[in-house]
């Protein structure tokens, strides 16, 4: 059951069900699901097999219409394909697609120049969006900007933090930055903790109310393990060895397309995505 006192909404980081239902068996509950081509090429169904475009996208429908029946009131992340020559239109019609499989779905773009224009257009037109591949303040001011006149609840915004840990700069401390900097704003973007790789992480999450924390399978049994604990109020995070990010001060009222969206592991992480689902097809 979830602690009272814990406002942070707990996802599962992962593209296969059987996790759902062992992650609903753990918690008890669950508020949703975030599943990228990197763990739909993990799915155990996937092993040893190799599809077509048409089949692997079927393949994907029905791994998260199973998700979405298993949590139906929770949201459950769809992530297009996408590699550096993938137009924003294309984006958005297999975004429109994927929001069509169920009714609980966020679409997660790529936070580059054609996955903003992408969610702007996507946004006015009615759908979720959850935009990944987040690894600056910049790129969250972006976001922001981007998907301005949103209702809260209809857009994430998904920092990476430990893909920053491994190259030595503190996630968690781009969450406190973004945080900070969406308290100038109107609320309307949520901030979803991912890139995970301990319950340490997830408690510094829940302590700076981050609205939403996605979490691997292993991590969520771990923290079960330690009796769902949530920090409290003096909870220092940490960091050890790695280095603060320092914060920007930023006008949300900017343009989109006017921020510094470039980041290397943005770049690094979108081809990662596109060779995991390509090594899928026949
Ligand atoms: O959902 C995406 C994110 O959590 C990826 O994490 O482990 O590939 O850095 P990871």
């Amino acid at each position: 059951m979830k602690p009272g006192r814990l406002k942070t909404k707990i996802f599962l980081d992962s593209g296969d069900p059987q996790e759902t239902r062992e992650a609903l068996r753990l918690l008890r509950f669950l508020d949703g699901q975030t599943t990228n081509p990197s763990l739909i090429s993990r799915n155990p169904e996937t092993a040893g097999k190799k599809f077509t475009k048409a089949e692997l996208l079927e393949f994907y429908k029905g791994v998260v219409q199973e998700i979405s029946r298993l949590i139906p009131r929770g949201s459950v992340s769809i992530e297009v394909y996408a590699d550096k020559g993938t137009s924003a239109q294309d984006m958005l019609k297999q975004g429109r697609e994927m929001f069509s499989w169920i009714p609980n779905a966020h679409i997660k773009f790529p936070t580059t120049k054609e996955g903003l224009r992408a969610a702007h257009q996507a946004i006015q037109g009615g759908i979720r969006v959850n935009m990944t591949l987040v690894f600056s303040q910049q790129q969250a001011a972006a976001v922001y900007a981007a998907t301005k006149g949103a209702r809260r609840g209809d857009v994430f915004v998904s920092p990476f933090v430990g893909r920053l840990d491994e190259r030595g700069e503190n996630g968690m401390s781009l969450i406190e930055n973004i945080l900070k900097m969406y308290k100038t704003g109107d609320g309307h973007v949520e901030v979803l903790t991912a890139s995970v790789r301990s319950v340490n992480h997830l408690l510094a999450a829940i302590h700076l109310r981050s609205s939403i924390v996605t979490c691997p399978l292993r991590i969520l049994r771990e923290w079960t393990e330690k009796g769902l604990e949530t920090p409290s109020d003096d909870f220092a995070y940490c960091a050890e060895t790695l280095k603060r990010i320092p914060y920007e001060e930023i006008d949300l009222r900017g343009d989109w397309p006017a921020f510094d969206i470039s980041h290397p592991l943005t770049d690094i992480g979108l081809e990662q995505f596109s060779a995991d689902w390509k090594s899928l097809y026949v």
